[in-house]
């Protein structure tokens, strides 16, 4: 089969480096005269057909963008048979013969699904701050949005430490982790919640060892409990007598801003690294990195496995 058309698209929540992985994406499909059908807001786009063509002078300058320049969603219609029919019928009268899609679980997930139903060669990209991507040590976005909670952290700091207060903070990540443990370590709070789990009596043992009212606890999202730092909160302030304790979510903050030069380089080497698959009919696979190098993961393994929390998994990263 001759690979003349690709479609592209990023879905779920956007996450800094999107830009870098479509512009590596365009530009190396132009090397091989491949056509790119970037379909706007996530697989809603691929559902009404809505598309723009990828020329190398439309992504010439968008690698230092957060977001995503394509738009995202969550779309509900891909997850119904219906849905991935229409999807489906809209790529064979565009003659699109391959599909890279960038996103986080609920994401690559759907694609799973799809490349079930429908034969047509599939590469997953993983695009997310969460970091909860299994098989892979890393994915897009991750690094940007650590940086971004530790600066915004430093300046709650600042505010506690003029105020005497105890900042209560709740970074994304939805439910590994990831986000609280490692900006924890990079901001030496008093205590990290990253799994749910803390000791009433323990934080209460620290606050007294450091002598001082003010510090920050970082906590974990966890979308299946909802409102977890909220419930911290609360139970520390009425257990813990004499300091001022101040709750704040961080929330979308953490999402946006510049792709750090991790993430630009990770987009790069995904995207350069999907065309090349697809050019060798290396396909229904997900990107990933281990040990330093771009790894395939078998699509039917995203469905069956969920990435566990390891506070080894630093050390493969950046050492
Ligand atoms: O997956 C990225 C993420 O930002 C999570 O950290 C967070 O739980 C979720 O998306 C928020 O989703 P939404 O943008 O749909 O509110």
């Amino acid at each position: 089969m001759i690979l003349n058309n690709i479609g592209i698209l990023t879905s779920g929540g956007d996450s800094p480096g999107m830009n870098s992985a479509i512009k590596a994406i365009v530009n190396f499909a132009s090397i091989y005269n491949i056509k790119v059908f970037g379909f706007l807001y996530g697989y809603k786009g691929l559902i009404l057909n809505n598309y723009k063509i990828l020329s190398n002078f439309y992504v010439n300058n968008i690698i230092h963008l957060g977001g995503t320049i394509l738009g995202t969603s969550r779309s509900k219609l891909f997850f119904t048979t219906k849905g991935r029919e229409i999807s489906y019928k809209n790529l064979k009268k565009n003659k699109i013969n391959a599909l890279i899609v960038i996103g986080g679980n609920g994401t690559l997930k759907g694609i799973s699904k799809f490349s079930n139903e429908y034969k047509i060669p599939i590469i997953g990209i993983p695009g997310t701050i969460d970091n909860d991507i299994y098989g892979t040590d890393l994915t897009l976005g991750y690094d940007t949005a650590l940086n971004s909670i530790v600066n915004t952290v430093d300046n709650l700091k600042e505010i506690a430490y003029s105020n005497n207060r105890i900042f209560i903070i709740e970074v994304m990540g939805k439910n590994t982790g990831y986000l609280a443990y490692y900006s924890g370590i990079a901001l030496s709070p008093l205590y990290i919640v990253h799994n749910n789990k803390y000791n009433l009596n323990n934080i209460q043992e620290e606050l007294k060892k450091k002598k001082i009212k003010s510090n920050i606890i970082i906590v974990a999202e966890n979308k299946y409990i909802g409102n977890a730092s909220k419930l911290i909160y609360k139970k520390i302030k009425k257990n813990i007598k004499n300091y001022e304790f101040r709750h704040t979510i961080l929330g979308y903050i953490q999402r946006g801003g510049k792709p750090s030069s991790i993430d630009r380089l990770l987009g790069y080497l995904f995207g350069k690294e999907s065309i090349k698959r697809l050019i060798n009919y290396k396909n229904n696979i997900v990107l990933g990195v281990k040990n330093n190098k771009i790894i395939n993961i078998k699509l039917k393994k995203l469905i069956n496995f969920n990435k566990k929390f390891n506070n080894n998994n630093f050390y493969n990263i950046y050492l």
